[in-house]
């Protein structure tokens, strides 16, 4: 009977010893490690907080992935005279994360971030930032990111851009402008492997998408720039270079409701520009899965391995948008974007795999 309650006595203290050191350890060892890529749950970064990188991209660069986005932190707003749904929450800055692995990712800080000082500035937190993007410039060896910059009422429509020596920021705001002249939303840039550079933006009140040749040093247009999709009212264009065509996938132009996405072909990235269809398979791919486009990422090591990655807005409570990523599948010459409800890089091999059984 003693050595029975000697025995529990032994395991209680076993057991709160081992609760003990659980917390003693750092929060990063605690931290779970993610296997897989689940579209539209709760991403979490090695520290276990939320991912807080709407509207972002990717960078690969010495080994590293840098993952970019939109920090929307606290609460969503929706003014007073709001006339339409412009929800958006305080600009708080761009976050950064890095990643050896796609799938987990440490929290780099807010390398580009809200200016609190001073109210006319874009930087304010009374202003909108979205869709930022990181090229590198290897000539001049900075980081360069172009972000749109917008009044809270939408219509100041301008690129801004910023620059840093390091990926992981700080970055020093240099300004915005209406690049050519012309009113610059959703946008991205994108570097071509002979290393020029291009910003697509949705102009013209988002009726048309604007290719813009950057300078040498990538921070301004270089006054050579194509109107595409000229009426269509493309958002948030997605691009890549994949056996020396270019493709740009994209949304319709709904706000923060989901529509059907696109894809497009071009053999010269100024263009013309071929529109396919809608790339999405699976329930609700004519809606995009619920979310929206924002960036196409190679996967690099990897052949004919994409990674499209789009937002699942909450328009509501922004902060809470979730991240939905999908492998792009290429198979004689067709794109296909189709759900998964998990997945992890092995999909790539594995399709390999049946493409080549089938020769
Ligand atoms: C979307 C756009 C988002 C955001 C939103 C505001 O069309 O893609 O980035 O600007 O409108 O309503």
């Amino acid at each position: 009977m003693r050595n029975i309650k000697n025995n529990e006595i032994y395991m209680v203290r076993m057991l709160l010893l081992v609760v003990v050191c659980i917390g003693l350890l750092p929060i990063q060892m605690r931290a779970q490690k993610n296997s897989y890529i689940i579209p539209g749950e709760v991403w979490k970064d090695t520290d276990g907080n939320p991912i807080n990188a709407h509207g972002g991209g990717l960078l690969y660069h010495d080994g590293t992935y840098y993952w970019y986005g939109e920090y929307k932190k606290g609460k969503t707003i929706l003014p007073d005279w709001a006339t339409w749904e412009c929800y958006r929450t305080d600009v708080t800055g761009v976050g950064c994360y890095s990643s050896k692995d796609l799938l987990n990712w440490k929290f780099e800080g807010i390398v580009l971030p809200a200016v609190k000082e001073d109210p006319n500035h874009d930087l304010h937190p009374s202003k909108v930032l979205e869709r930022p993007k990181v090229i590198y410039n290897k000539k001049t060896g900075k980081f360069v990111m172009w972000a749109h910059v917008e009044s809270a009422d939408y219509s100041k429509a301008c690129a801004g851009v910023a620059v840093s020596d390091f990926p992981n920021g700080l970055f020093t705001y240099l300004g915005s402008f209406r690049p050519n002249n012309a009113m610059s939303r959703d946008q991205t840039v994108f570097v071509d492997d002979d290393g020029r550079a291009y910003q697509f933006y949705s102009s013209e009140n988002n009726e048309t998408m604007y290719i813009s040749l950057l300078t040498d040093d990538y921070l301004k247009p270089s006054g050579r720039f194509t109107r595409n999709f000229i009426k269509e009212s493309r958002e948030a264009p997605a691009v890549f270079k994949h056996k020396g065509k270019y493709y740009m996938l994209s949304s319709g132009c709904t706000g923060w409701d989901p529509n059907v996405a696109e894809i497009a072909v071009a053999d010269s990235i100024m263009g013309t520009w071929k529109t396919i269809g809608n790339p999405c398979t699976g329930p609700d791919a004519d809606k995009t899965f619920y979310a929206q486009s924002t960036y196409v990422q190679p996967v690099i090591g990897k052949k004919n391995a994409y990674i499209a990655m789009f937002d699942r807005w909450k328009k509501k409570d922004l902060e809470d948008s979730r991240y939905v990523w999908l492998p792009v599948l290429i198979k004689d010459g067709a794109i296909t974007i189709p759900w998964h409800e998990k997945w992890d890089l092995t999909v790539f091999d594995k399709q390999k795999k049946s493409d080549k059984q089938k020769k």
